[in-house]
């Protein structure tokens, strides 16, 4: 900025330069103000003309002339005197129509410190710059001389002054008759006032010479009324002798009158106008000047008159030719002014290319500058994002090596769990056989001990897969509505055996009946952990004590024991996942198969409580654990881990598979509770009394499977079959139908209808548990050929309808653009019809991700499905008909989303995956 700021004052300065040199000087300007007390005769005309022509000599001036008349009143010359002050003038020439009107306004104007010219009049008064004249004394005593000596010393006169209150008037008449008194002879017979004017003149001479003809001489003040005088003269036929005074050599002036014999002589009057603008200019310029400038005056008559003409005429055409050469003169100034203007401009639009050259070189040179060291950042940082990326990638290839050895583990423990599930529910069966076929009531007692640890086993096998479930946030809970004291009871009671055999008391605090709405897996869990911890870790003689309270609304449950303790440093790990206390053996059985108090804790959280834990070494520990009595339907549906499910209102619940949910659609209730009975104990249950409920159900709940039997009032199995199956939300539930009738007829039927299984009554519980769990397992791999991403699936099947609809329609707008890289969010909005806040919003509530993101994992499925449908594309192709401009974060993203690189992901990989999760 600094160097453009030089180079425009470089700029500037030449340009002065170049404006001196061109000869463009601005010229100083001036106004010259011209009071004027008549300009009706051609005295006072020439008087201007010279003026204005002595003005073009100045070239160095540009100079103003404003000439204003007074027309011989000395009021309206006051005014214009005013009027020019206050135009601006810097000077003032006046010649002032009568002396003592006048001298006022005149010094006034000086005191201004305005100069002042007085010319041809006087004022009474010294406050004036200058004066320029003849001396009218001397033009008086001239027209005295020549008067006696016309006369030769004797005679009558008649005088016609001009304007009495004019100093010209007062000092001719003066200059006059000091040279003829001195002549006794002479005598002055008559004065009159011609004031100046040859017609008012005329008028009074007329009427005069009409009585007076006696006079020899007339002295006219001016040879305008010198001419009035002549003309009545000749009129009246008097023979006198007649001067004048002015003498101007014009065709109607004092000097041709002389020579056509008007009259006798003149005197010599000059204007002055030429004079007065030098002085003006030099006043103006400082220069030093006279105060009184006098003219000469001389006497003009028959003998020198026609000289004194022809010497004029050769001074009018000489000035003519000045008049013409100052005319070419001032078209040659003007060409030049313009020429230099035009040279000006060349100079400046040189100068400025010149500097904006220069600029443009400089910033060139700043912007290379700049580039190259641009260029060295971007090097460096290029060289820096290659090492980030470089690290990014090696932690994203650690930590997919990671999940996937979590994963191999979890699913190893999630199919052992699976396999000892399946183990457990045969040994349940025969155990409740036996207890059923058996009346001695020590060995039903010990069955049914036998019974309960088979149940616990079953859920311990189920905890790897809720410990997983809450690992993926899946975990679901299901509240019901049961008496807590009594279930809290008879978990504490299976533990009197064990008690009894290492002496400890076993004893129980418990109100009667506490109703409260808890999720009974997690209790019972959680309960069976602490206490079977309180009853290892409790010396033998040692108390147990399991109370329980209902207190502001809370269920507060507390496990306290007498035993070794906790050391106090390791308190606060206690429920740490993957900590393991190192110099106690305070670990539970349950941690041995990775599920204890982390899990629990875990669990407590999950169900809205607390647990807590104090412990003195060698004196005991205490568990407490707070859980809420009560869930509002809206707690359930807020809290995204609670399944929303309607809470239930079952008596003496045992616990629940809590992954799937199947609808049984059954009119006999007896037969439904045996149907409850047996499901119940792995999956969620919905019951319908018939076809019409079980259709209305299955649409509103979407269950994982329906089993139905076909003879029902209302609407029948083979109808509600028909129907689920036609509907849309419905259509990919498996339908299981049960009946009595056993023949090949039905079974077709069934099968035409698009029933998945048929069975009938009376059905083993085993065949009728596989079946639902083969079903259930074959239509999640279907599901997950379809369409890969579990997230989706959850989506589309498990949400109600109008949710399930809406991310339909969105997922089959976003393939339909699927290749169109332009396609956005906003897009996506309008074709909803739907603000983009709206749209937002509705994405976020519906799916709990961002909607940029589930465009992302939409494309993600659609290239998933691409790879499945043809296994012949290459991974670009893939990328770009899904939607990816770029291949590289295609294949970044997909493994975030399948944790598989596209290119591994194929249908051998899927069949792979399903395979082992069925070993
Ligand atoms: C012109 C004039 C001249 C005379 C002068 C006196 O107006 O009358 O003829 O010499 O004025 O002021």
């Amino acid at each position: 900025m600094g160097k453009i700021k030089n180079l425009l004052m470089a700029f500037l300065v030449l340009l002065t330069c170049c404006t001196n040199e061109s000869g463009i000087k601005p010229k100083k300007k001036i106004i010259i103000g011209f009071s004027q007390c008549t300009m009706i005769d051609d005295w006072r005309k020439t008087m201007v003309e010279e003026m204005k022509r002595e003005i073009a000599f100045f070239n160095d001036y540009d100079i103003k002339l404003i000439v204003k008349d007074a027309n011989d009143n000395s009021d309206t010359q006051i005014k214009d005197i005013r009027e020019l002050i206050a135009q601006g003038i810097n000077i003032l020439i006046v010649s002032p129509n009568e002396a003592a009107e006048l001298t006022p306004v005149v010094e006034e104007v000086y005191k201004k410190g305005i100069p002042v010219i007085v010319i041809d009049r006087k004022i009474n008064s010294q406050m004036y710059s200058a004066f320029i004249g003849a001396d009218n004394l001397l033009v008086g005593k001239e027209a005295g001389y020549f008067a006696s000596e016309l006369l030769k010393g004797k005679g009558k006169i008649l005088e016609i002054t001009g304007l009495k209150g004019s100093t010209p008037a007062i000092e001719r008449s003066r200059g006059f008759h000091e040279i003829i008194d001195k002549y006794p002879e002479i005598i002055t017979t008559k004065v009159i006032e011609g004031a100046w004017l040859e017609e008012k003149t005329l008028e009074i001479t007329d009427s005069l010479f009409r009585t007076f003809t006696d006079f020899d001489l007339i002295f006219a003040h001016n040879d305008f009324m010198a001419n009035a005088a002549s003309i009545s003269a000749r009129k009246h036929k008097i023979k006198t002798f007649i001067i004048g005074v002015d003498g101007m050599n014009t065709p109607n002036g004092g000097v041709n009158m002389v020579i056509k014999g008007f009259i006798d002589g003149t005197i010599y009057y000059p204007t002055g106008g030429d004079k007065a603008i030098q002085l003006a200019i030099d006043i103006l310029s400082g220069k030093p000047y006279e105060k009184n400038i006098s003219l000469s005056s001389f006497r003009i008559d028959n003998t020198n008159a026609r000289t004194i003409w022809l010497q004029g005429q050769q001074i009018r055409e000489q000035q003519a030719k000045i008049d013409k050469q100052n005319e070419q003169l001032k078209n040659i100034s003007n060409l030049l002014y313009r020429r230099n203007i035009i040279l000006l401009m060349s100079y400046s639009i040189i100068i400025m290319m010149i500097i904006i050259m220069i600029i443009t070189f400089v910033s060139w040179k700043n912007k290379s500058r700049m580039n190259k060291i641009l260029d060295e950042k971007n090097k460096t940082i290029r060289e820096q994002n290659q090492i980030i990326t470089k690290q990014r990638d090696d932690s994203i290839n650690f930590l997919m090596v990671a999940e996937e050895a979590k994963e191999n583990k979890l699913r190893l423990f999630t199919d052992l769990s699976h396999e000892l599930r399946t183990v457990v529910t045969l040994i349940t069966n025969p155990i409740n056989d036996i207890l059923n076929a058996t009346y001695d009531e020590s060995l039903r007692t010990k069955i049914k001990v036998l019974q309960r640890s088979t149940d616990r086993l079953a859920r311990l096998t189920d905890s790897i897969l809720k410990f997983r479930s809450i690992d993926e946030n899946k975990y679901q809970l299901t509240f019901y509505s049961a008496n807590i004291s009594h279930f809290i009871k008879n978990i504490a009671e299976t533990f009197e055996e064990q008690a009894k055999n290492k002496n400890i008391t076993l004893r129980t605090e418990i109100p009667e009946e506490i109703y409260a709405e808890f999720d009974l897996g997690v209790i019972e869990k959680v309960m069976y952990n602490l206490l079977s911890n309180a009853i290892k870790y409790t010396n033998k003689s040692g108390i147990v004590i399991v109370s329980l309270k209902a207190e502001n609304s809370k269920i507060n449950i507390k496990v306290q024991d007498t035993g070794v303790g906790i050391p106090k440093r390791e308190l606060p790990l206690l429920f740490n996942r993957f900590y393991r206390i190192n110099n106690s053996s305070y670990t539970s059985d349950n941690e041995k198969i990775g599920v204890g108090l982390a899990l629990c804790k875990e669990l407590i959280n999950l169900h809205g409580g607390q647990i807590t834990v104090e412990s003195i070494e060698n004196q005991g520990t205490t568990f407490f654990i707070s859980i809420p009595q009560f869930h509002s339907f809206t707690d359930a549906i807020n809290n995204k881990k609670i399944k929303k499910t309607d809470i239930l209102n079952i008596e003496n619940a045992t616990a629940v598979d809590y992954e799937k949910t199947v609808l049984i659609v059954e009119d006999n209730p007896d037969v439904q509770s045996v149907i409850v009975n047996i499901i119940g104990k792995y999956y969620n249950v919905l019951t319908a009394r018939d076809g019409r409920e079980g259709l209305n159900l299955s649409i509103k709940k979407i269950p994982d499977l329906i089993l139905s039997d076909i003879l029902m009032p209302v609407m029948d199995g083979m109808q509600l079959c028909i129907e689920v199956k036609k509907h849309a939300a419905t259509c990919h539930i498996p339908v299981v139908l049960l009946t009595a009738i056993d023949s090949p007829e039905n079974t077709i039927k069934s099968f035409d209808i698009g029933a998945d299984a048929y069975v009938t009554k009376p059905f083993n519980e085993f065949v009728l548990l596989s079946n639902i769990r083969n079903l259930i397992e074959n239509r999640e791999k279907l599901r997950e050929f379809y369409c890969p991403s579990p997230f989706f699936r959850n989506l589309i099947y498990t949400k109600d309808q109008a949710e399930g609809d809406f991310i339909k329609e969105c997922l089959n707008i976003i393939y339909e653009n699927i290749e169109n890289d332009n396609f956005t969010l906003t897009s996506l909005s309008k074709k909803m019809n739907m603000s983009r806040s709206s749209f937002y919003r509705r994405i976020i509530e519906t799916t709990a991700i961002k909607p940029v993101d589930f465009i992302k994992k939409a494309k993600l499925n659609y290239a998933a499905k691409l790879i499945l449908s043809n296994g012949n594309k290459t991974i670009n192709e893939i990328s770009w008909r899904s939607g990816f401009s770029d291949p590289k974060y295609f294949s970044k993203c997909f493994i975030q989303e399948f944790g598989i690189n596209p290119s591994s992901f194929s249908k051998d990989y899927l069949n792979k995956r399903t395979e082992e999760k069925n070993v």
